[in-house]
């Protein structure tokens, strides 16, 4: 195959900036999506520079239903065929669901959830018809168990989760990989996004780079890892969710999203 396009959503801050990053320096052509134009326009200028690869910039509001048919109709009106997708946008709100602005919540289901799946529908029909497909969708450690305070976003990842396992397992044998990656807290834009820099989770913590959860990303997704938990300990953490008793797990995630005094 000739130079391959990727298209990464949420590319203008965080993970995503990296992981735009890290696959110019692979040879890819890049397709950027995110609201901030500046930013994406800052990031193509200086990767086109740097890597003499192609790279098409598209500012569009991925919460809004109508965003992810528009993305791809425009990726098919300038002939880019998508080779890999990574569906990296999204965010949180730290709080009561109660107390919260409905907005907001209602923005976090459609970007985490909606736009994920219907890009994945719009892109995998013609990977699989050319055998060749990888998609990365990024969850969270959140995905595997229930988030008091973020509950909302703790359950946008465990569908995203499960969601790409599931058809990650129909995809066998077609040449169409599908990776969930699952960072723990990392150092990026997500904390404001989700007004949850006085919790626990990070407050004074040292917290993984975007470059390292990134870079992890890219490996897995390559390889065609379905389940890519990112550190050793998000990884036992994840795993022992499983055999310990739901209420103790929601009452340990409770204390460990509090807000520190
Ligand atoms: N950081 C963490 O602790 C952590 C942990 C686990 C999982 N994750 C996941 O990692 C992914 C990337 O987050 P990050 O940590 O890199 O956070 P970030 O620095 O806040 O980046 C989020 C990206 O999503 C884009 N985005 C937000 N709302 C959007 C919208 N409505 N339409 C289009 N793009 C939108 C943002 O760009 P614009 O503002 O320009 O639109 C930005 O490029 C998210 O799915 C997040 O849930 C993060």
């Amino acid at each position: 195959m000739a130079q391959k396009n990727v298209l990464i959503t949420g590319a203008s801050s965080g993970i995503g900036y990296e992981l735009a990053k890290i696959f110019a320096q692979n040879q890819y052509n890049l397709v950027l999506v995110a609201r901030n134009e500046t930013k994406l326009n800052e990031l193509k200028k200086e990767l086109e520079e740097k890597y003499k690869n192609t790279v098409w910039i598209l500012a569009k509001d991925l919460s809004k239903p109508e965003a992810p048919q528009e993305v791809y109709n425009w990726t098919q009106s300038q002939n880019i065929e998508i080779h890999e997708l990574v569906n990296n946008a999204g965010f949180g709100d730290f709080g009561k669901f109660h107390e919260a602005k409905w907005q907001k919540q209602q923005e976090m289901l459609q970007l985490n959830i909606h736009a994920l799946v219907e890009l994945t529908h719009l892109y995998l029909l013609n990977m699989v018809a050319k055998k060749y497909g990888r998609i990365l969708n990024v969850a969270s450690t959140a995905a595997f168990q229930p988030g008091p305070l973020m509950a909302v976003y703790y359950a946008t990842k465990s569908f995203v989760l499960h969601f790409s396992e599931g058809i990650a397992n129909e995809l066998q044998g077609t040449g169409v990989t599908v990776t969930a990656l699952c960072p723990g807290a990392t150092e990026s834009g997500f904390q404001a996004a989700a007004a949850m820099e006085e919790s626990k989770l990070v407050k004074g913590k040292k917290l993984p780079t975007s470059y390292d959860v990134a870079l992890y990303g890219y490996k897995e997704m390559q390889k065609g890892t379905i389940v890519a938990i990112h550190g050793m300990m998000n990884y036992l953490l994840a795993n022992s969710v499983r055999f310990t008793p739901r209420a103790l797990v929601r009452s340990i995630v409770r204390g460990m999203q509090e807000k520190s005094k």
